[in-house]
């Protein structure tokens, strides 16, 4: 009797377990689906309030579908494959400093939230399955360059090759030796492997007003600084680096060097810039060469100074590949414009020398989104470009 009071107690306690366990587990798929439905509904919500924002502050730049524009092409395959969310949150609440894409998080003086950011991101990121593969032209940090600019920008304080210059006085006009600072060397291979490419990078942007370091976030791009850091990685590996120079850059010593009646020196750069010319105007080098080397200084000064507002000179038909590849998307396929200038036709390609448009192309017009093409395009693609600006010019 006990026993069986006992039997049918278990029973009913299984039975009662069972039909617990059997509830909790419906309780907790229903819950499970609960959960999924409003990470759906924020997922949603977090589009909208994504897309609403990228319509009213992004698309003038980077346009309605990511396309691109004046800033870079966001809806692209390489891009979202490659910039996780971290990375793409970090760009836009941090901006890219010295180009016109402004910072966009509180934390950075901008107007938006994280949350908002984070929206941004998440509507940006529903790009990704049906993304095209975009090819943009990518900048490689070129330690020549490098060099080139620590000639024109370092070289003065921090001496040749980075070996230490002589003591510089700043903002006073003592020459007691308090007042003069002494720039240290920067090519000093202990001082090299104890700071990373970071460190340096920060060390050019900010300078050291204080101590004497000019800062030149300002004054130069981010590519520059760039092409910097690598010259200066290539001083770590021990290499020496030689200056980039252009043709350009020679024929205007050589012009120079002949007007100050040095024949000497004019040859010299005369003839390293023969040898890296390039195009139709490769045979007027020689003639100049002969000139300068029989002393016929008036004639070469004439020709030379011609031959160095022309150059460079190249060739419209590839001109015109490289404009459709680099310049059409903003000067528009027609030359008509659009987030550029129209081209076809235009004044200030009328009114300069192609030594002048090489420049302009190459440094871009700060402040705007004409930006530099230096390291992008090589001094002969410049060359082809301008070529085929031309076609354009009655
Ligand atoms: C005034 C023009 C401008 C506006 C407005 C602008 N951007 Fe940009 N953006 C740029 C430019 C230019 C670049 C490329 C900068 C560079 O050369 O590194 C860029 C780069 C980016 C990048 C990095 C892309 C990459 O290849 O790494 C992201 C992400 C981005 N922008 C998102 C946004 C978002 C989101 C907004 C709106 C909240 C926005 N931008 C508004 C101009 C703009
Ligand atoms: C007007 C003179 C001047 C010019 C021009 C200048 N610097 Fe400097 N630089 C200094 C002085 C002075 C210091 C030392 C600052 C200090 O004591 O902290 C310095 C420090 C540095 C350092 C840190 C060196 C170290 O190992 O501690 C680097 C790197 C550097 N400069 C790079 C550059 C580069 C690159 C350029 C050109 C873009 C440049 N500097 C142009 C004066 C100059
Ligand atoms: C991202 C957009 C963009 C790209 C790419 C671009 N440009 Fe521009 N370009 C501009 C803008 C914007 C201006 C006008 C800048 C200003 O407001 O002064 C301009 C101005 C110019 C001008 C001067 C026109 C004038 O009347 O002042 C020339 C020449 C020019 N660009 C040539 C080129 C060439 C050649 C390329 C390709 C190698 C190129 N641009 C690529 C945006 C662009």
């Amino acid at each position: 009797m006990q026993n069986e009071n006992y039997t049918r107690h278990m029973v009913v306690g299984l039975l009662l377990t069972l039909v617990l366990m059997v509830s909790m587990g419906v309780a907790f798929v229903r819950e499970s689906g609960r959960i999924e439905s409003v990470a759906a509904l924020q997922q949603k919500k977090s589009l909208q309030t994504g897309r609403q924002l990228y319509v009213d502050n992004c698309t003038s730049c980077h346009g309605t579908r990511g396309e691109g524009g004046v800033g870079a092409v966001l809806n692209n395959s390489t891009l979202l494959k490659k910039a996780s969310n971290e990375v793409l949150f970090a760009a836009i609440s941090a901006g890219r400093p010295s180009t016109v894409m402004p910072a966009w998080g509180q934390a950075n003086g901008g107007p938006f939230t994280d949350e908002e950011i984070r929206d941004i991101v998440t509507f940006i990121r529903a790009w990704e399955p049906t993304a095209p593969v975009v090819q943009t032209a990518t900048f490689v940090p070129n330690p020549a360059r490098g060099a080139a600019i620590y000639t024109y920008g370092c070289y003065i304080c921090h001496g040749e090759d980075g070996k230490g210059g002589s003591n510089i006085s700043v903002g006073s006009t003592s020459v007691s030796g308090d007042a003069a600072v002494s720039a240290p060397a920067v090519n000093v291979s202990a001082q090299l492997s104890k700071h990373d490419d970071e460190w340096y990078r920060q060390m050019i942007i900010n300078g050291r007003p204080a101590k004497g370091m000019p800062s030149w976030g300002g004054v130069l791009s981010s590519n520059q600084v760039e092409d910097l850091i690598s010259m200066i990685a290539a001083w770590r590996n021990g290499e020496r680096v030689v200056p980039e120079i252009t043709v350009a850059e020679l024929l205007n010593s050589a012009l120079y060097s002949l007007k100050q009646n040095d024949p000497d020196d004019a040859l010299f750069y005369l003839e390293r810039a023969s040898a890296s010319a390039f195009g139709p105007a490769l045979n007027r080098f020689p003639p100049i060469i002969e000139q300068v080397k029989n002393k016929q200084i008036a004639p070469a000064l004439a020709d030379l100074d011609t031959l160095s507002k022309d150059w460079p000179i190249g060739d419209a038909t590839n001109g015109e590949t490289i404009f459709m590849d680099t310049c059409k998307g903003c000067h528009g396929a027609e030359g008509q414009g659009g987030v550029g200038r129209k081209l076809k036709p235009n004044t200030f390609i009328q009114t300069n020398t192609n030594a002048d448009l090489f420049i302009f192309v190459r440094t871009g017009r700060p402040g705007t989104a004409m930006r530099s093409f230096a390291g992008t395009l090589s001094e002969s693609q410049l060359a082809d470009v301008i070529a085929f600006l031309r076609t354009w010019q009655p």
